[in-house]
């Protein structure tokens, strides 16, 4: 289990299925309209339960073939046995040498058997690490964790940046309404000054609690901002409360907490370990929401919906370890997504939720997705050979219907598009006589329909419509969708959305032969920033070293800075 998966990838493009994709790709005939007219079993045949998800594939541009020499691919490519090694813990991140785990975040207590990877008993660990966050919150939310000067804490700032906010925000914002009273939460992630002023401007230090969230505990942008706050609470509680120097130790030690990897980091920026919660190196940053990086929700929201949450996770993990393939969600979802991307040649995709609490689910996806497949090297450091990663974006409809929805239905591009949607309304309104959630969801389901089926010539110039206009109101159809829906935005199903996005970005990297856990990629603009620190200073010489146009933007920036 310990050593490195560094075998080389079984080429996708290789294997028996490829050839066959390529030729079935060019042979098939028909439309969606005619599929569906030819095939009453069609939408039954391609709609699929996980969990508490349903999901309708079958308005994607397949047929049953396609999806059966698709599955024939991840059986050649062994996605199967590389979801084994996962799950049991082989160190499937090659460039890293670690395990890859997040699946073993959500357990449940007690599982069998237990879990033990390179010496660690996991499921122990894990029980005890939600434990301690579950005391630290209970402790919050019960007023028994007060700030220096004995006031409840009102407001948690969770510092991080990448997988260390993008989870947080988008779950506490898609469950904001189970908030408990008198408790908010805030995020604060970017370096732009901004940002940590516009978070801290109206907070009152005496009730402010700040968790700051690193894996590594180096990122510049964290630990810049963890500092801009430390001074802002012990200036604020010096200026309101007399905090005296003697003092700072301890308001420290009451109004910050750490989540890490790095607990010896933690300890150095001042924070008391015994305030801290660790994690561990085989869980990714973008994988992480679910380890104790969630302790601003668990506080905010209460342990008993993490708990919901992680619950949700696990059964979708569940699904996809024993559902048999041909109904396997995520290999399905996962496999479609290779199939647009290398025979339709779709190079972004859409994810468009039908409810405003999701408004983050779509930034949260992008880190997921992009910073996991965006590689155009494989696990054995040899070139991909197909194309990878595509682009990932979205808005919650029906805004982005106002918006951007005219390039997805009538746009030169194959744009695949994810419709998420809930049967039942987290706010039922009614605007007279009409329920607005139906209108809503008429929306959502009135959406996929034209992308589907179109409007031929013929239907619009039946509305009276004549000459050049046609074909400016002619809508092609046969544009890609599928259709997920669920009873209810619960946290449950929350985790099982999250979880499901996680399994397709797998699938799709082991296709690809991809090591969708390490992220090279950010590391060099980081590390040129470092290095441009003197320049942007104003130092002559080193502006003069840098290449011309670098040059002369930063004597632009030192031009007009007042
Ligand atoms: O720069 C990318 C990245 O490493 C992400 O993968 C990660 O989620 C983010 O930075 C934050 O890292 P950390 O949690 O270590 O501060």
């Amino acid at each position: 289990m310990t050593s490195p998966d560094t075998s080389s990838p079984i080429d996708p493009t290789s294997t028996d299925a490829w050839a066959e994709l390529e030729a079935h790709n060019l042979e098939i005939e028909g439309s969606l309209r005619e599929w569906f007219d030819t095939d009453s079993g069609r939408a039954e045949h391609f709609t699929h339960d996980a969990a508490d998800l349903h999901v309708d594939l079958s308005k994607n541009l397949v047929l049953p073939r396609t999806m059966e020499l698709l599955l024939q691919l991840a059986r050649e490519v062994g996605v199967q046995e590389h979801r084994d090694a996962m799950f049991a813990g082989a160190h499937i991140n090659s460039t890293e040498d670690r395990a890859v785990l997040h699946t073993a975040l959500r357990r449940p207590a007690g599982a069998s058997p237990a879990l033990e990877v390179d010496g660690q008993k996991i499921d122990e660990d894990v029980q005890e690490t939600l434990r301690r966050v579950y005391d630290f919150a209970r402790s919050v939310r019960s007023g028994q964790w007060t700030g220096v000067t004995g006031k409840r804490i009102e407001t948690v700032v969770n510092i991080g940046i990448g997988g260390s906010d993008l989870g947080p925000v988008m779950i506490y914002e898609a469950l904001k309404p189970l908030a408990q009273d008198g408790l908010e939460a805030r995020f604060l992630s970017n370096i732009d000054p901004t940002d940590a002023y516009a978070t801290t401007k109206d907070l009152d230090p005496e009730t402010t609690l700040v968790i700051v969230a690193s894996k590594t505990f180096t990122t510049l942008e964290t630990l810049t901002n963890a500092r801009l706050v430390r001074q802002w609470l012990l200036s604020g509680l010096r200026e309101n409360a007399g905090l005296t120097v003697e003092q700072e130790a301890e308001a420290i030690a009451k109004h910050f907490v750490a989540v890490s990897t790095a607990l010896d980091k933690v300890e150095a920026f001042g924070i008391d370990p015994a305030n801290a919660f660790g994690f561990w190196d085989w869980v990714g940053g973008r994988y992480s929401v679910d380890s104790a990086i969630g302790t601003v929700l668990a506080t905010v929201l209460g342990p008993e919906v993490f708990e919901e949450l992680l619950a949700g996770f696990h059964a979708m993990d569940e699904h996809f370890r024993t559902a048999p393939a041909e109904q396997n969600v995520p290999l399905l979802m996962g496999l479609l997504n290779v199939w647009n991307v290398n025979f339709l040649e779709a190079e972004t995709h859409a994810v468009l939720p039908y409810s405003q609490y999701l408004h983050r689910f779509p930034a949260y996806l992008q880190q997921l997705t992009m910073e996991s497949n965006g590689k155009a090297v494989r696990w054995d450091g040899s070139l991909a050979t197909t194309e990878t990663g595509e682009v990932f974006w979205g808005e919650p409809g029906t805004n982005g219907q106002h918006a951007f929805y005219q390039l997805i239905h009538q746009g030169t591009r194959v744009i695949p598009a994810d419709f998420i949607a809930f049967a039942t309304p987290n706010h039922a309104l009614v605007d007279g006589e009409q329920d607005v959630h139906e209108l809503f969801l008429a929306n959502f389901f009135a959406q996929t329909k034209a992308l589907a089926f179109g409007k031929t010539a013929e239907e619009v110039r039946a509305e009276g419509t004549e000459g050049a206009l046609v074909a400016a109101r002619e809508f092609s159809g046969d544009r890609p969708t599928t259709s997920i829906m669920a009873p209810k935005l619960t946290p449950a199903v929350l985790g099982q959305l999250v979880a499901l996005y996680e399994h397709i970005t797998f699938v799709q990297g082991v296709v690809w032969g991809i090591n969708s856990f390490d992220q090279w990629g950010v590391e060099l603009g980081k590390q040129l920033a470092k290095g441009l620190a003197g320049a942007v200073a104003g130092d002559e010489q080193a502006i003069a070293a840098e290449d011309a146009s670098t040059a002369a933007l930063i004597r632009y920036y030192q031009e007009h800075r007042k």
